[in-house]
């Protein structure tokens, strides 16, 4: 007979009971996953996805990922806690995240929801299963966060943030969070609605001036770093409204038109080699479609955390980060979330089997 196995389930309540919605604990983590994707101890397959229909299709009918990810830290067990007051992590997750862009106006549900499976390293059963429909929200507004924390430029003040939903409020908090100097954060959807409502009740979380833009032209206007989180599908950032010195961070896909990125000091994005394998985020399109050349692209921002490539090179370059989502994001911010419960007693130990069937 085999031995009885049981795991953690966290619901969404417990994820914040535990520390969910602390952004500077989700900064932390991905700061930890960046740094150890820049020094290479990690694994991360391509995301097998279920599509529709081409690639654009994504934003209208929806898909399901799958983003499988093994995360270390062993080796940088010192150097994570001295640079980045954090441990190593030391296992593998998989998050399962369906987005279906009709779910908010039709079923008052959330665009994407996600679960995530952390694996006990010894058994490789699973040792939580847990809701990461926060745990994503929260570690995309945190990439941004680390983005701006290493290439904005010194001095930052401003804050464009597109779209008016989940990831818009991500993106406020990661940013606020990691650059202390934001003074002012714009924010501009076509929904003026929903643009008043993200005002009230974002401005209390951060300790910035936060202001309803009144176009894409008044948004993109003096902003020092930009991030798009929106379901456009259609370009409309334009370069020639930008200030020198832009931090430009692409969390969506289809907001900036390709051509764009000609006009760029540097590009970077969070992993190159899968961003070419998803196939819909801009900067691949820039390349696949001739306006740059593959070499544009300076390298992925973990190699800038660790040092190993230079980030912004003066105030006045306008760079372009294009974060298409990592795995090992999700693992190292839920690995948090699940640490913190685990210590603190939160969550419902579930049987998967008390005698196995066979
Ligand atoms: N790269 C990543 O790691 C990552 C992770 C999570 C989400 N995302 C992306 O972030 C985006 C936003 O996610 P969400 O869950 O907040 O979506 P959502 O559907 O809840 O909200 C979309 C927002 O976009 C706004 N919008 C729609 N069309 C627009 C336009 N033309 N101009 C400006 N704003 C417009 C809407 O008003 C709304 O505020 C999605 O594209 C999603 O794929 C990326």
């Amino acid at each position: 007979m085999y031995n009885k196995v049981e795991f953690l389930y966290l619901s969404q309540d417990d994820c914040v009971k535990a520390g969910g919605l602390d952004m500077k604990g989700a900064l932390k983590a991905t700061e930890r996953s960046f740094f150890l994707h820049g020094k290479g101890d990690f694994i991360l397959p391509p995301k097998p996805v279920i599509r529709w229909g081409g690639e654009d299709s994504e934003e209208t009918i929806g898909r399901i990922m799958s983003m499988p990810a093994w995360l270390g830290g062993s080796a940088y067990k010192d150097e994570l806690e001295a640079k980045i007051g954090i441990g190593p992590v030391n296992t593998s997750g998989i998050k399962f995240i369906p987005s279906k862009p009709w779910n908010p106006a039709k079923y008052n549900l959330p665009r994407a929801n996600a679960i995530e499976i952390i694996v006990d390293p010894e058994t490789l059963m699973p040792q939580a299963i847990m809701d990461a429909t926060l745990v994503s929200a929260m570690r995309t507004g945190a990439a941004s966060g680390v983005a701006a924390k290493y290439l904005a430029k010194p001095g930052a003040k401003t804050l464009t943030v597109f779209g008016s939903s989940v990831i818009g409020k991500t993106q406020l908090l990661g940013v606020a969070n990691a650059l202390a100097g934001i003074e002012r954060a714009k924010v501009y959807s076509p929904n003026a609605e929903h643009v008043k409502a993200f005002v009230e009740e974002m401005k209390g979380k951060v300790d910035v001036e936060l202001v309803a833009a009144t176009s894409y032209e008044d948004a993109q206007r003096g902003a020092d770093v930009i991030c798009t989180a929106t379901m456009a599908k259609s370009p409309y950032i334009v370069p020639e409204w930008w200030d020198e010195g832009v931090t430009h961070i692409e969390t969506s896909f289809w907001d900036t038109p390709p051509e764009a990125l000609k006009y760029m000091g540097k590009i970077f994005a969070d992993d190159w080699g899968q961003v070419k394998h998803h196939g819909a985020d801009v900067s691949w399109r820039a390349v696949r479609d001739g306006f740059i050349p593959e070499t544009a692209i300076c390298g992925n921002l973990g190699q800038v955390v660790t040092g190993e490539l230079p980030g912004r090179g003066g105030s006045k370059e306008k760079i372009f980060f294009n974060p298409i989502g990592m795995g090992i994001h999700d693992l190292s911010e839920a690995f948090r979330v699940f640490e913190s419960a685990k210590a603190q007693g939160i969550g419902r130990v579930l049987p998967l089997w008390d005698s196995y069937a066979l």
